[in-house]
């Protein structure tokens, strides 16, 4: 049955998209969704089915009624327009206002993210995607068989290699982009490198490709003060000023100390709890883990060419998607790529 709907939506979508008039339109509606139409008939056939499939398809023929009305919708209104020229034209009577769109989220996400930094002094970096092992784990202080390279779950190129910076890689975090800016310019440093990243993981909350964000700040006597201080204007300009940031001790390669940073929970405000009592399913703990973050390790100042007994720095990397999630509240990652309209127009 469901690729019988799935196969009628098909001919719907397409025999609208061919309509040559409104006439023609209003028949190809009567037949889908008139009251003996196809998709009353297949409501119909719903009571035949077992229980345990008459809802999952119940939403599905409401999908495909959804989508041939607003297909239906959309071509009306092109063919009223193409019928009206016909008939008159009157130069002086006001346009129609075309249908606006916005950006996606995600350019969206980025472009506020970059004018929070900028406001702070980072400039926008990009560095590429395909990488070289050195800028994404070597240089970071991670050599080659380190068991701390198995977080990352690593694409790589086949049958690409370089001599001096090792195989090719899609890049699987934007750290990479620390080792490139150090190369490029001599401190002080304030970068911010957005760019897609790549990584072997598909859940509600990961996907293959995902884009980061990555702030490195290398200058004389910069501490972690300077970091948290980074972080809390970061909190407050994005998610509001009533969120709280926190940094927790963890471990990363490429920074010593390496923090966790984490942000008050949008629903629950910190407290873990609802104002019923219950337990807040959204974050469980009053916290929402943002990323990582630390001070540069000497070692990777040292492989960016910069002398760390007169510098010091700190950086951080976090994921584009995870803070728009966690700003919205959005549950699923996936939402953010399948580019549904009904999911959209909501923002
Ligand atoms: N690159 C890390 C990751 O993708 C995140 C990260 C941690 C970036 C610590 C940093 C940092 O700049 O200092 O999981």
């Amino acid at each position: 049955m469901k690729d019988q709907i799935i196969n009628l939506k098909n001919e719907a979508v397409g025999e609208i998209l061919e309509a040559k008039s409104l006439e023609e339109l209003e028949k190809i509606r009567i037949n889908f969704l008139g009251r003996s139409g196809k998709i009353n008939s297949l409501i119909k056939e719903i009571s035949q089915l077992p229980a345990e499939e008459k809802k999952a398809i119940g939403r599905l023929i409401n999908d495909t009624k959804k989508t041939i009305e607003e297909s239906l919708q959309q071509t009306q209104e092109s063919l009223k327009i193409k019928e009206s020229k016909t008939e008159w034209l009157d130069i002086t009577a006001p346009g129609s206002r075309p249908a606006e769109g916005h950006l996606h989220l995600v350019s969206e996400a980025i472009s506020e993210i970059t004018a929070i930094f900028s406001q702070l002094g980072f400039h926008r970096a990009r560095y590429p995607e395909v990488e070289w092992d050195w800028y994404a784990f070597e240089g970071l202080n991670m050599a080659e068989n380190h068991p701390a390279r198995d977080e990352w779950e690593t694409f790589f190129i086949e049958n690409l290699e370089n001599e001096k910076y090792g195989k090719g890689i899609l890049t699987p975090h934007t750290s990479s982009g620390q080792l490139r800016e150090m190369e490029k310019y001599a401190p002080p440093l304030r970068m911010l490198n957005i760019a897609k990243c790549y990584r072997r993981q598909s859940d509600m909350s990961h996907a293959p490709m995902f884009y980061q964000f990555e702030g490195l700040v290398v200058d004389k006597d910069i501490n972690i003060s300077h970091l948290k201080g980074t972080i809390d204007y970061f909190t407050k300009q994005y998610f509001g000023p009533d969120r709280k940031s926190r940094i927790r001790p963890f471990h990363f390669q490429f920074t010593e100390p390496s923090f966790e940073v984490d942000v008050t929970c949008l629903i629950c405000h910190g407290k873990a709890r609802l104002p019923n009592g219950q337990v807040c399913r959204t974050c469980k703990e009053g916290w929402m883990e943002l990323g990582g973050s630390g001070m540069v390790h000497p070692t990777v100042l040292k492989n960016g060419g910069i002398d760390p007994e007169k510098y010091s720095g700190f950086a951080f990397g976090w994921g584009v998607e995870r803070v728009l999630m966690m700003k919205y509240g959005i549950n699923d990652i996936r939402l953010l790529f399948e580019g549904d309209l009904r999911f959209l127009r909501q923002f």
